[in-house]
């Protein structure tokens, strides 16, 4: 058994375990509490905190109209609206006289417990104890707030953290504000499922060797931050063989795994060439069952036999990303520091965003509920169920996407690959160059793509300015990325596939004359 692999189940062990690991900076977090709400009772005349009567709130009343459909507006679709009444008395669980009113800093109960309930059902972590009591869910506010508080409650200067090589660079600037160094960890970027994401050969020589390797100056990595499935930039998901590999090289060197999952659930089929717009999404085999156990791509929670990953999920792709909500899911004593901090910055997440979403899943699972399933199974089943139509319209305009830049000319001319995204809501376009020598200016060379692009009316991003270090990375940023999720239609998606191919058309054209 390696040191990092004993199984520490309460909250003792979990102490002793996980101490090692936190900042500098969290011995100096407490919150110098004047005032304890758990000594309230009914017949105590609450004169304490500062909270307003809620009648001096200027709203008495939030009516939602909840779309069952996304892109609802197909009159076939006539009777797919539902509806949520909140004022100050109601629902009973969450009125708003509560939700507009100072909260549990780890967030209101009923969406709290929705939240792990479905984390319970779809990544239960191994090392829970039977009761779940030693692990646990806080809400955030949005997961670039989850990792702010995660990483100033595990980095500091002496911390080392490894980045896949390309990266939401948000996470990266996160990293380094704790004065933590980052290093980028090479994937395997291949649109081939079973090799794609980290290259975790590349990181075992890394971690085996550390002592004579390229970063030998620094310590030895304390953090894995990952974006394992629909990767932002790639769209690539690392595939179970290799979380597994992973997973034992964090229990070798002992590090953390901070998995970031904000696109999982849009899990894409592989692209049919013979039939581009097939869609599984549509098929009536499609039950919520398979789509948990056959499309998802398993969090690292569901291999944590010793309490080391932390994991984040937000509701900005999946509801709306102005709410700022998103939950973190880690062991109860790392948790536990995590919410320190938002005690004394954020403390509690929006409660109208919470209430939002609490009554919008509570309003699905109602108008859709039949007598046969508990009202926990309703909530769950209902919102999975809006993911699954989430999921397709993404994948649908992944169809639509592929066929439209594969029908370009300059596809057409071998002037790129596409990577066919596995999740999420990214696609990446990789230059070909052909007989043309990779250029050594690899940078400015895409900035002069991308004015060719603009001149064709496109907006993309640009690989490189996505790489952790753009040395490090020189031979494989010669990307693009594109989003699927803004365009308003089809339409725009197929026009705007047609300028990608025009831009990168005259953009070979211009560096073969
Ligand atoms: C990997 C990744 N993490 C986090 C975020 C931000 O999520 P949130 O809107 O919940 O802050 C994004 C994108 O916006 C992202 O791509």
């Amino acid at each position: 058994m390696t040191a990092g692999s004993t199984a520490p189940v309460d909250y003792a062990s979990l102490k002793k375990k996980f101490q090692p690991f936190l900042s500098r900076r969290v011995e100096n977090r407490s919150l110098k509490c004047f005032w304890n709400a758990s000594e309230l009772s009914d017949d105590v005349i609450e004169l304490a905190g500062g909270m307003p009567n809620e009648r001096f709130f200027p709203v008495e009343s939030i009516d939602l109209k909840i779309s069952k459909v996304p892109f609802n507006d197909n009159p076939k679709w006539h009777n797919s609206f539902t509806t949520a009444h909140l004022d100050l008395n109601s629902p009973i669980e969450l009125p708003i006289a509560r939700s507009l009113q100072y909260a549990e800093t780890k967030g209101l109960p009923p969406l709290l417990h929705f939240v792990k309930d479905m984390v319970c059902r779809i990544n239960r972590p191994v090392f829970s104890d039977e009761t779940e009591s030693n692990w646990d869910v806080i809400l955030s506010g949005g997961s670039n707030d989850s990792m702010f508080k995660v990483f100033e409650t595990i980095c500091d200067e002496s911390t080392t953290v490894m980045i896949e090589e390309f990266t939401f660079t948000p996470a990266m600037s996160n990293v380094e504000a704790t004065g933590a160094k980052v290093i980028p960890i090479k994937m395997d970027l291949t649109f081939d499922r079973e090799r794609q994401g980290i290259d975790v050969e590349d990181l075992t020589r890394l971690l085996d060797n550390w002592s004579t390797g390229p970063y030998k100056h620094l310590n030895k990595p304390k953090v894995l931050y990952t974006i394992a499935t629909g990767q932002n930039p790639t769209g690539m998901s690392v595939p179970r063989w290799k979380r597994e590999k992973i997973y034992q090289l964090a229990q070798k060197h002992d590090f953390l795994i901070v998995e970031d999952d904000p696109y999982g659930y849009m899990y894409f089929p592989s692209y049919n060439p013979q039939n581009p717009l097939e869609n599984p999404y549509d098929s009536s085999d499609l039950t919520i069952e398979r789509y948990l156990n056959d499309f998802l791509m398993k969090s690292f929670l569901t291999l944590d036999t010793d309490a080391r990953v932390i994991r984040l999920e937000t509701f900005s792709k999946i509801f709306a990303p102005g709410l700022r909500l998103s939950f973190i899911v880690a062991n109860k004593f790392l948790l536990q520091k995590i919410l320190d901090l938002a005690d004394i910055t954020t403390r509690a997440p929006s409660g109208t965003s919470q209430a939002i979403v609490y009554s919008t899943i509570k309003a699905m699972a109602e108008s859709e509920m039949s007598s046969s399933v508990s009202f926990r199974d309703a909530m769950f089943e209902s919102w999975i169920k809006w993911i699954m139509q989430i999921a397709s319209k993404y994948n649908h305009r992944k169809n639509v996407t592929l066929k439209a830049l594969y029908e370009t000319e300059s596809y057409q001319a071998g002037h790129f690959t596409v990577m066919e995204p596995s999740a999420g809501m990214f696609i990446i376009i990789k230059l070909d160059w052909g007989i043309f020598d990779r250029p050594d200016n690899l940078p400015q060379q895409m900035d002069i793509l991308d004015e060719f692009l603009v001149k064709n009316g496109v907006k993309l991003v640009l690989g490189y300015k996505m790489a952790v270090c753009q040395e490090y990375s020189e031979q494989n940023s010669d990307f693009l990325r594109l989003t699927i999720a803004y365009a308003k239609d089809d339409d725009q998606l197929i026009e705007a596939s047609r300028r990608i191919g025009n831009g990168i058309k005259e953009f070979f054209d211009t560096v073969r004359s």
